[in-house]
């Protein structure tokens, strides 16, 4: 049965968490396969909304059982405090899984985190300050902490000592700050362990074990396809794979299981933090845009910068990913616009591109060649069927679709987890 990948096509913040909340009672497991609490994801269930940051947004569903896989960097303070916020309204997290290979963000992370991008100056990233890039930097230098270690004091200590030796260096001589004990990190990891022990396993083996007996398994990827450390906008860019295949080397499922992959793309584009982003409204356009569309971050609540869909980028997902669906949402915050301008290829330095192209500076210097499309002003929030939709609306949703190299499978109208229009189902 169905292994299913989500993931964003933009720059993030397209309206995962909801979009797999929609799916919520028709999965058996939800696997947060990259990043960490740099997410953050909102999901409006009736009058109750939930902000979710390092946990999948599959634990509001109750039958799921969500799982944190090995590709994930965790703050288990984060995690704890996310947990006890969740119990505190009712839902239950008992069924949660941690990977225990999955890396732990510790105090020096962060802090790390928050001092070069104080040093960066004007070439800062703009990072949520978690901890998220030191973290992913130690485990590719292969000292990193990972959930395992903390059942072993031993090995934690040498661990820990093995991470701060340089980083201690780094962090006095270089950036000012002071020394960070190694006993204090040990002490505070192994303060968690025992309420860490039962969510602690071989993840890929649950979900191998589970794919085997039929069940359907989502795997959600935080950030998104242009925040891609391997194929964004580099180096404005997280540091994990959240394109599709960061779902299979990040949960240690093979490519071969997987049926399907469905890309979440606002009907406009959005960004935080720093980077290039051709069609960047600096207008009262992107005013309207950030205040009728909320757009303010869920993790940082920094102001987003908006701007046009953006159909190049809709392409380049559709291709990196293998996206098999879109989910269109947002279409609701379009509403009201006399005419809807649409970037259909770039020009950069006066030739035109009609993919993004792979050179930085060429992504820098692209300004969006815009193709416009009429708008309409009824509400279409209580739309359910593509019928419902005004017809300049459809016509908009079809065009996207002919020029984003997939089809457009769901529409989002509103935030709430009914309003939505289903084109063609997600699970077969
Ligand atoms: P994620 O990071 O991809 O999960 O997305 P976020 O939760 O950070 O941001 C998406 C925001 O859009 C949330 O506040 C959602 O409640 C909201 N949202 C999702 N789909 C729709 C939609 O179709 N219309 C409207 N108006 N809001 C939506
Ligand atoms: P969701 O899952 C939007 C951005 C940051 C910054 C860059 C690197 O809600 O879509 P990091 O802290 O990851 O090292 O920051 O990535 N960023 C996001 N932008 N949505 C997110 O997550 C993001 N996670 C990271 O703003 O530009
Ligand atoms: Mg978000």
């Amino acid at each position: 049965m169905p292994a299913i990948v989500l993931i964003g096509a933009q720059w993030g913040d397209e309206g995962k968490g909801k979009a797999t909340d929609l799916l919520g009672s028709r999965l058996d497991y939800v696997v947060k396969f990259n990043g960490g609490n740099n997410a953050g994801h909102t999901v409006v269930i009736g009058d109750e909304k939930y902000a979710l940051h390092l946990l999948p947004s599959g634990i509001l569903s109750p039958n799921v059982i969500p799982v944190i896989a090995n590709g994930v960097v965790v703050d288990i303070e984060v995690l704890f405090e996310e947990l006890d916020a969740l119990i505190a309204r009712g839902v239950d997290v008992s069924k949660l899984k941690v990977s225990a290979n999955a890396h732990i963000i510790t105090a020096y992370h962060r802090t790390i985190d928050k001092v070069t991008e104080r040093f960066l100056g004007k070439r800062q990233i703009g990072t949520t300050g978690r901890g998220i890039g030191p973290a992913y930097a130690d485990k590719i230098n292969r000292v990193g902490i990972r959930m395992q270690d903390l059942f072993d004091e031993n090995i934690l200590r040498q661990k820990v000592e093995g991470a701060l030796d340089s980083k201690n260096h780094l962090l006095v001589k270089i950036y000012n700050r002071r020394a960070i004990e190694v006993d204090e990190i040990v002490q505070e990891l192994l303060g968690y362990a025992e309420r860490l022990r039962p969510m602690v396993t071989d993840t890929s083996l649950l979900l191998h074990r589970a794919l085997d007996e039929g069940k359907t398994v989502l795997f959600e990827g935080g950030q998104a396809t242009m925040l891609d450390v391997d194929h964004g906008t580099y180096p404005f860019v997280t540091s994990s794979n959240a394109t599709s295949g960061g779902a299979v080397t990040g949960s240690g499922v093979a490519p071969n299981r997987i049926d399907r992959v469905i890309a979440v793309i606002k009907a406009y584009t959005t960004r935080v933090g720093a980077g290039p982003f051709p069609t960047e409204l600096f207008d009262e356009w992107g005013d309207f845009l950030t205040e009728k569309g909320h757009e303010f971050g869920t993790t940082t609540g920094r102001k987003r910068r908006t701007g046009w869909y953006d159909a190049p980028i809709a392409r380049y997902s559709a291709r990196i990913n293998g996206v098999t669906d879109f989910v269109l949402t947002k279409l609701d915050v379009l509403t009201g616009l006399s005419t809807i301008p649409v970037c259909v290829a770039y020009d950069v330095d006066g030739v035109r591109h009609d993919e993004v192209p792979v050179s930085q500076s060429d992504f820098h210097h692209a300004t969006p060649i815009y193709e416009e499309f009429p708008g309409w002003t009824e509400d279409i929030t209580t739309a359910r069927t593509f019928d419902d939709l005004p017809k300049n609306a459809q016509d908009y949703v079809l065009a996207l679709e002919a020029m984003s190299g997939s089809r457009i499978s769901v529409i989002g109208v509103g935030p709430g987890r009914e309003e939505i229009v289903v084109r063609h189902d997600l699970i077969d």
